[in-house]
């Protein structure tokens, strides 16, 4: 048998090799210097458009209904700028629903994409795989255990599956507990049993109900104000009471959404998430966070960080920015073997780059009160008050719902969780905002069940502070043709 030169195995001879990575290193120098070249935001250009067109249709008919947005993608983009099939550039403000934090064409998320297509494989499984998954949950689990106890992950591909995945973890550990507790308002993905626990109607027609769950009121700013943010603690606390003295040891699960992403970038006071925690502890039923819309992109890198809850969390969900999504617990809450598996993990590509952006996000200064997203959030008000003050009657006073945190104001959310409420949270005229908006050169979206409101998920890690009054040009063209 002969041994490999200097104890190398092939695989790693590969990812050394000189020549592969000055290949590499070419490829990368390339796509930079083409993507340079989307600097703003442009119309379709001549001659693109018509195909562009035949695209949409073609796209629209493998799904048996048009996309909601006429968006897809080129392949290249540069930050925050996306260029579109049709030549078109506009601003990401969306990032794929808080995927792309890094934006588009980021030099070393390209290397790293690269790299992992060296590998053997395309796909890592349970059952079979490279290091890139582990290497990803050590990272992971690194930064999740210092400010909790979670210390042990399950990746999956998706954010819904990591959540079925953190069900059947209660579930198993309180067997044969089988009722949820989730707030009104929460959105959890969209298999069968997740569409059954988000409170949304339209989100389960014809889905048979076999899920039991208990809606607890979200927090209420104005009842809070109103009787005094003790009492109403206690209020919400007996409440929750009520409900597992109606169904004794019935509950599995609490799912907190610590700040509501769908629901509308609600969220609430510590001593409130705190008081509903220590009462599920009391009384067995497990702690169930999910950060898959917030982690990584509010002033704390997680959630349960900002609201100083990480200790009393059991069971914990995180997605999108990842790239892969994971389902982290506690030691108490490990799985039986059995439960969990699947065929697939992820990429080898998703878990080498969704690696780096952990670890760029350890290592840049992104979070804390003077951090790079607090910044961003502060610009992003400036840019929405200005645009308020010039034109009043696009904001009127918003009305419905008032309770809801925050919601008397037009401009809200957390940290990179950027939602501004035009047109009194009006859902046709902010969805119509939506598609103007798209079409004067900046995608972003919607969130809230009433008041609606347009929300921003931005690619922080790539965009400058010079960029939001560009931004904000777009805008404001957008709006004012939705008001019009
Ligand atoms: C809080 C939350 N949970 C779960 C999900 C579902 O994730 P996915 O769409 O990757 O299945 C989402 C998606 O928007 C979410 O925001």
């Amino acid at each position: 048998m002969t041994t490999t030169t200097n104890a190398m195995s092939v695989g790693q001879q590969l990812t050394q090799s000189p020549v592969v990575n000055q290949a590499l290193d070419a490829i990368v120098a390339e796509v930079r210097a083409k993507s340079a070249q989307i600097t703003e935001p442009r119309p379709p250009i001549d001659g693109l458009s018509e195909s562009y067109d035949a695209f949409l249709k073609r796209a629209g008919a493998t799904r048996g209904r048009g996309l909601l947005y006429p968006y897809i993608g080129s392949g290249a983009g540069n930050g925050a700028l996306v260029e579109l099939m049709d030549g078109s550039v506009k601003w990401d403000m969306i990032c794929g629903i808080g995927v792309n934090f890094f934006g588009h064409s980021d030099p070393d998320l390209t290397r790293a994409a690269l790299g992992a297509g060296l590998s053997d494989v395309t796909n890592h499984g349970n059952l079979q795989s490279n290091w890139g998954p582990y290497q990803f949950s050590e990272t992971l689990l690194e930064l999740a255990g210092r400010n909790s106890n979670l210390s042990q992950a399950f990746i999956s591909p998706t954010g819904a599956l990591a959540n079925e995945n953190a069900l059947k973890v209660c579930y198993q550990k309180h067997a044969p507990a089988s009722r949820v507790i989730a707030f009104e308002d929460c959105f959890m993905g969209r298999t069968v049993t997740m569409a059954q626990i988000g409170d949304s109607a339209g989100a389960r027609v014809g889905i048979p109900l076999s899920t039991q769950v208990d809606y607890m009121p979200f927090f209420d700013e104005i009842e809070a104000e109103t009787v005094g943010i003790g009492a109403y603690i206690d209020a919400s606390v007996r409440k929750l009471q009520q409900y597992i003295d109606r169904y004794p040891l019935q509950h599995a699960c609490f799912i907190f959404e610590l700040i509501q992403g769908e629901g509308g970038f609600n969220t609430a006071k510590k001593d409130y998430f705190r008081a509903l925690m220590e009462c599920c502890k009391a009384n067995s039923i497990a702690v169930w966070d999910d950060e898959i819309q917030t982690f990584g992109r509010t002033e704390r890198m997680f959630a349960y960080e900002a609201l100083e809850v990480g200790d009393l969390v059991d069971v914990f969900c995180v997605g999108k920015m990842t790239q892969v999504c994971a389902t982290l617990f506690t030691e108490q809450y490990a799985p039986k073997p059995g439960l969990l598996s699947g065929t697939f993990t992820g990429s080898g590509s998703a878990f080498d780059v969704g690696n780096r952006m952990l670890e760029r996000l350890r290592d840049g200064d992104y979070y804390g009160d003077d951090g790079v997203i607090a910044k961003h959030r502060d610009a992003f008000r400036k840019q929405v008050r200005a645009m308020a003050s010039k034109h009043p009657e696009w904001f009127p006073e918003v009305t419905q719902v008032p309770g809801k945190p925050g919601a008397r104001d037009i401009v809200g959310g957390a940290g990179g969780m950027m939602r501004m409420t035009p047109f009194g949270g009006d859902k046709s005229k902010v969805t119509k905002a939506c598609r103007t908006c798209f079409d004067e050169g900046v995608v972003l979206f919607y969130c809230g069940h009433g008041p609606y409101h347009l929300r921003m998920l931005p690619p922080l890690g790539v965009m400058k502070l010079e960029d939001w009054p560009r931004v904000f040009e777009c805008v404001e063209r957008g709006l004012a043709k939705a008001f019009g």
